[in-house]
């Protein structure tokens, strides 16, 4: 124990180390124990080296079990304990981002070794740091026998029958293999496996977990193999411990060779680096993909690659001296979850979002947080004024992962969904069986009005730019729009009058609306904002249907045929159209001038055009290119862009150059616009509206 009784040592400082030996101890058991930290890498680290300092400036503090003086990491009661011959060490953290840390670990290997300045450049293996679980494989005759976590780093845990269940991890190794040979290495889950675990276990309405590393380290530290085998685990060999009957390559990126050579996955993302700039350009440089690889890293490692210079630099406590784990910039930190809103969408959907204290995370600065629906707030248990993690990795939305129970400060609360919606007062309900609670105000409520209308005039829909946000607030709000149809029926005087407008913005408001009217079937279906209406479906349907007519009358059965269209689709589109109101607005808008150009129903007008293929040339008087291709396309001909033998039309318009001359050579038929509007009109389908 420390000798607290050392009159040098300050009562606050022995009191300090003595809580943060305590905290320290309850993260480790945590983190390596239950799989299950409450607090992000970057505080660990912070109160380690805390620790660390004190220790450093009052040396009488330093105990001998303190956390500073082990590995890391205890074994759990249930697994056999494996003794590590050699010990597994972890390696000393740069926890400082800027690629500056790679030169100052270069000055200290070159001080270390006492390198003149004019020496040549140390030579470094840099690596991947993966984040996982360290596993040691020892293999004996070439066959696996023992696998084993890092534990303590002396003693570990048997987690055998668990690692054999990883399909990547050989039982055999191949060629020809020494008597007996300690492979170490990480255990991680992908990205995607993660990612789609997860969404099998929402669905399943079951407890979500963290991130890949837990996953994985839990996978691995399971009493039922079984389990182990449903995970998708994957494995990358970094080094060796214990080898006996052979001898070891001179180097770091030998050694990895060797270990693919006997049929081990080592990660391929790796490099010799020679000196401080090649080490800080390969830190940058992974750091700036980072988000682009398949499985999570947390940092780069570089090691001395000449496995005798290692053996020179030796060891320090618990650290070899020859390597160091370069970190990146954490994608998770906790704060403080201040409060829960919510907020209404286009269809009445209810979402929650988390308001929290701003934090720097991931390389930007997050504050608000959707927290999707009810049940993903109590899977979280999440309380208002918790400490929660916050995640953002890569160019990903920020989400909440995780919750810091231990912080729970006395007047935390649960979140209770409100019964009246927070912008018009109508009911609140989740209906049996859904998870998504639902205003029931329908377009009465300003909030989905808004939405709604944003969705119509958005950029892959009726695309007025300029009706944004800010402008639809002041419409709705002010009174001058209740439905889309009334858009059109704005004037300059009353957009005018709005804030932060003026003459020159309204009019550029009222032409992008006027503008906006001509359409196309797709986008318009699009636009109405049905629910489970996607752009991909507007456009199934509106091509399957041919017009809109025909779509506004097809029951459910008849959408159902619609490639794509399930019944839960087939319901809410002919739901939509039931609605007299929908109906009324879709009147409106055609009343006011939006229109667009209608076919055939694709299924019969399959063979319209189809089978027929035209080029199209030169400048047709009232067509233009991509309203010919729209009508060829809409009746199931396709447009080449040059002419060959399999042309069947070319429709040549004024200044049409070599196309046409090919025609005439090959003997294709050439047609004006009028014969080619003949063409399409002749083979329209006799019930088709125009
Ligand atoms: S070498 C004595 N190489 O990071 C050196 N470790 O403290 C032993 N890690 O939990 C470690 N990727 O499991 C090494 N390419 C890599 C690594 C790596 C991840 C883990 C290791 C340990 C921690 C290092």
């Amino acid at each position: 124990m420390a000798t607290t009784a050392d009159a040098k040592v300050p009562a606050a400082a022995s009191r300090r180390a003595a809580q943060l030996r305590a905290e320290i101890a309850q993260h480790d058991r945590r983190y390596y124990e239950l799989d299950a930290p409450t607090i992000s890498d970057a505080e660990y680290d912070a109160l380690f080296r805390e620790l660390q300092a004190l220790e450093v400036a009052h040396p009488s503090l330093r105990a001998a079990d303190s956390p500073t003086q082990r590995v890391g990491g205890g074994r759990a009661a249930e697994f056999a304990p494996v003794a590590h011959r050699v010990p597994m060490l972890s390696i000393r953290t740069e926890t400082d981002t800027t690629a500056g840390a790679a030169a100052e670990f270069d000055a200290r290997i070159r001080r270390e070794l006492e390198l003149p300045a004019d020496a040549p450049a140390v030579v470094y293996m840099a690596e991947l740091k993966f984040d996982g679980l360290a596993i040691s494989l020892r293999y004996e005759g070439g066959a696996l026998g023992v696998a084993a976590t890092r534990g303590d780093g002396e003693t570990g845990e048997d987690v055998t029958a668990n690692v054999r269940r990883i399909p990547e991890i050989p039982a055999k190794l191949a060629g020809r293999p020494p008597r007996v040979l300690e492979v170490r290495g990480e255990v991680y889950m992908t990205r995607a496996d993660f990612a789609a675990l997860n969404e099998r276990q929402r669905a399943a309405g079951a407890r979500l977990f963290v991130n890949p590393r837990n996953t994985a380290a839990g996978a691995v530290r399971q009493l039922d193999p079984a389990i182990t085998g449903e995970r998708p685990l994957h494995f990358f060999a970094y080094g060796i411990g214990e080898a006996e009957g052979w001898e070891p390559p001179a180097t770091q990126s030998a050694l990895l060779r060797a270990l693919e050579g006997f049929g081990l996955p080592v990660c391929a993302d790796r490099r010799l680096a020679h000196g401080a700039a090649e080490l800080a350009a390969f830190y940058e440089q992974v750091r700036a993909r980072r988000a682009l690889l398949p499985f999570e890293i947390d940092g780069v490692v570089y090691k001395v690659d000449d496995l005798a210079l290692q053996r020179q630099l030796g060891f320090r406590t618990r650290e070899p001296r020859w390597a160091v784990a370069h970190k990146f910039p954490p994608e998770e930190m906790p704060t403080e979850l201040l409060a829960i809103d919510v907020q209404v969408g286009r269809t009445g959907a209810i979402t929650p979002v988390a308001r929290l204290a701003p934090v720097f995370v991931g390389g930007t600065t997050v504050t608000n947080v959707t927290l999707h629906n009810e049940d993903e707030i109590r899977r979280r248990d999440l309380h208002i004024g918790d400490t929660v993690i916050v995640r953002r990795a890569g160019d990903v939305i920020p989400q909440v992962v995780a919750v810091v129970v231990a912080k729970r400060p006395p007047h935390a609360r649960r979140f209770v969904m409100p019964t009246q919606c927070p912008e018009c007062g109508s009911a609140i309900a989740r209906l049996p069986g859904e998870v998504v609670a639902r205003c029931t105000g329908g377009l009465v409520c300003p909030a989905q009005r808004k939405q709604a209308l944003l969705h119509f005039a958005g950029r892959r829909a009726l695309d007025i730019e300029g009706l944004g946000d800010k402008l639809v607030d002041q419409l709705v709000d002010g009174g001058l729009v209740h439905t889309a149809a009334d858009v059109y029926r704005l004037e300059l005087p009353q957009l005018a009058a709005l804030e932060r407008m003026g003459e020159r913005s309204a009019a550029n408001v009222l032409a992008a609306i006027a503008k906006s009217r001509r359409t196309t079937l797709p986008r318009f279906v699009f636009a109405l904002g049905i629910r489970h209406v996607g752009e991909a479906t507007a456009k199934d349907l509106a091509q399957h249907f041919g017009s809109l007519a025909a779509l506004m009358d097809a029951d459910e059965a008849a959408l159902a045929e619609v490639h794509d269209v399930g019944p839960v689709v087939a319901a809410a589109v002919a739901r939509f159209f039931a609605e007299p109101h929908n109906r009324e607005v879709i009147a409106a808008l055609r009343a006011a001038g939006v229109h667009w150009t209608e076919g055939a129903p694709a299924r019969r007008a399959g063979g319209r055009l189809a089978g027929l293929t035209f080029v199209l040339t030169g400048t047709l008087p009232t067509l233009t290119r991509d309203g010919a291709r729209a009508l060829i396309e809409e009746a199931g001909g396709k447009v080449a862009g040059s002419v060959s033998k399999n042309t069947d039309y070319v429709v040549a318009g004024a200044d049409a150059g070599g196309k046409l001359a090919k025609a005439e050579a090959l003997g294709v038929a050439i047609l004006d616009e009028a014969g080619f509007r003949r063409l399409v009109d002749q083979r329209r389908a006799p019930d088709a509206e125009t």
